[in-house]
């Protein structure tokens, strides 16, 4: 397919995997996925999160790369150009994007909050009580969250705003490896304290008795969730590839570092809440409360050093992650409805803080407002990883396997024959059979069609 020339492009092969990397590891990796270990019983939750990491990973990363700089198009264009009626598959896709974006920029902003938390020593304690205290109060406010969501989407619009390769890239190329150091100085330190052993064990030791398919599911979803797939986003950053890339190589990279931060996190978080008998069902405050604790154990003014540099590590990595789901939107409006990428990005945004209004106030003042028994805030989140992603994620390995063409799938992804990638048929079939019917299970069961 031609290339179009006015549309943006990465600017290195180091830069897109940055980029790639950047949206991948984020929120999903530091914050969420500890707390679901800690909800879902640690260990099973750990094998069965690795084993569908390894399924669709790879499968669907690959997969959707390929969509992206076949057609060289935004989410929804993507899959119209190769077929009119599938535009829907984009779609779901941008309304992922929507709703995963009205929880995160709020998860963003209380990290920003907690920068400012800690350098003025509030969180330097180990006291399980203070911690929690500190963490409801601000996201029980009714303005703070809010205030400090907008902040954060106000630093989004700025990077998405410049576009592709002078934001985006520039971006993750500075921010990405200095979150790997800290993490792992942080995973040392807490592996070292007292009685941490029984947080390793609970996090390596799989206890199956736990396993119920909601765990599946939500093991599946954060997968989904963490590896920035199901909704299109990928496309969205494989249409800005330029054509001699190895998306093979990509695909294989990407989703390995993006397990790498997660598991890092589980031994940071795990061994602390174990070593200072913090609840490990926290949920949401988890990271909030347990980080703070383990810096704070290694002297007052050097905790308050490392956790305001840690907070701002884990803003920057949630906006890595962030900017390329505003992405999917932007690209949508500009290149399916003609619109500038200001006018595109500044809608997106106002929808966008409305839908975070709502998510945030939700902790607060209208959490008598309920969906199934969840808060708004938590809807977003089991709408998005648990429904949207698996039902796009299900739609696009569908479409790739059978409607993209084979000989055209084949043909992108080996760069017409110049990259060697043995297995090209097998994960052709895969994309075919494989992974519908995988996540089609993991999805009916887990909604509790059948027990
Ligand atoms: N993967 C990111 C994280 O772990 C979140 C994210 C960014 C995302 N882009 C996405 C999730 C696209 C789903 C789809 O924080």
């Amino acid at each position: 397919m031609k290339e179009t020339t006015q549309r943006g492009q990465w600017g290195s092969k180091l830069g897109f995997i940055l980029a790639a990397g950047g949206s991948a590891v984020g929120l999903g990796n530091i914050w969420r996925f500890p707390y679901l270990a800690g909800e879902n019983g640690g260990g099973a939750f750990l094998v069965i999160y690795l084993i569908i990491v390894a399924l669709i990973g790879f499968t669907l990363m690959l997969a959707e790369f390929a969509i992206g700089r076949y057609t060289q198009s935004d989410a929804v264009g993507a899959f119209k150009k190769i077929d009119k009626r599938f535009g829907f598959i984009g779609i779901i896709g941008v309304v992922a994007a929507f709703f995963i974006m009205g929880f995160y920029m709020i998860v963003g902003g209380w990290s920003l909050a907690y920068i400012f938390k800690a350098v003025t020593g509030a969180i330097s304690t180990t006291d399980e009580g203070v911690l929690s205290g500190a963490f409801d109060q601000l996201v029980q406010n009714n303005v703070q969250p809010i205030i400090w969501g907008g902040v954060y989407i106000a630093l989004n619009i700025g990077i998405v705003w410049s576009g592709i390769n002078k934001g985006i890239e520039k971006a993750s190329k500075i921010l990405m490896p200095g979150l790997f150091i800290i993490m792992i100085i942080l995973a040392i330190k807490s592996l070292s304290l007292e009685g941490a052993m029984e947080g390793v064990k609970f996090f390596l030791k799989p206890d199956f008795s736990m396993v119920t398919p909601k765990v599946i599911l939500a093991a599946a979803g954060q997968a989904f969730f963490s590896l920035s797939l199901g909704m299109a986003c990928m496309v969205t950053y494989g249409s800005y590839l330029k054509k001699e890339e190895n998306l093979v190589k990509n695909a294989v990279i990407v989703p390995l570092l993006d397990t790498f931060v997660a598991i890092m996190a589980g031994f940071v978080i795990l061994p602390a809440v174990f070593a200072f008998g913090f609840n490990s069902e926290g949920g949401p405050s988890l990271v909030f409360v347990t980080i703070p604790a383990v810096f704070t154990t290694m002297g007052v003014n050097i905790g308050i050093i490392f956790s305001t540099l840690f907070f701002i590590l884990l803003s920057i990595a949630a906006i890595t992650s962030s900017i390329s789901m505003m992405e999917i939107p932007v690209a949508y409006f500009i290149e399916q409805k003609k619109w500038t990428r200001k006018k595109a990005v500044i809608l997106t945004s106002i929808i966008v803080f409305v839908m975070c209004i709502l998510s945030s106030l939700s902790n607060g003042t209208l959490s008598d407002i309920t969906i199934g028994d969840m808060n708004i805030f938590d809807f977003y989140g089991y709408l998005t990883s648990n429904v949207l992603l698996p039902l796009g994620g299900l739609l696009i390995s569908l479409f790739v396997g059978w409607k993209l063409g084979k000989k055209n799938v084949i043909n992108e992804v080996t760069n017409d024959h110049t990259i060697r990638f043995p297995l090209v048929n097998f994960w052709v079939f895969l994309l075919r059979y494989v992974m519908p019917i995988i996540i089609l299970l993991i999805f009916l069961s887990g909604l509790g069609w059948f027990q």
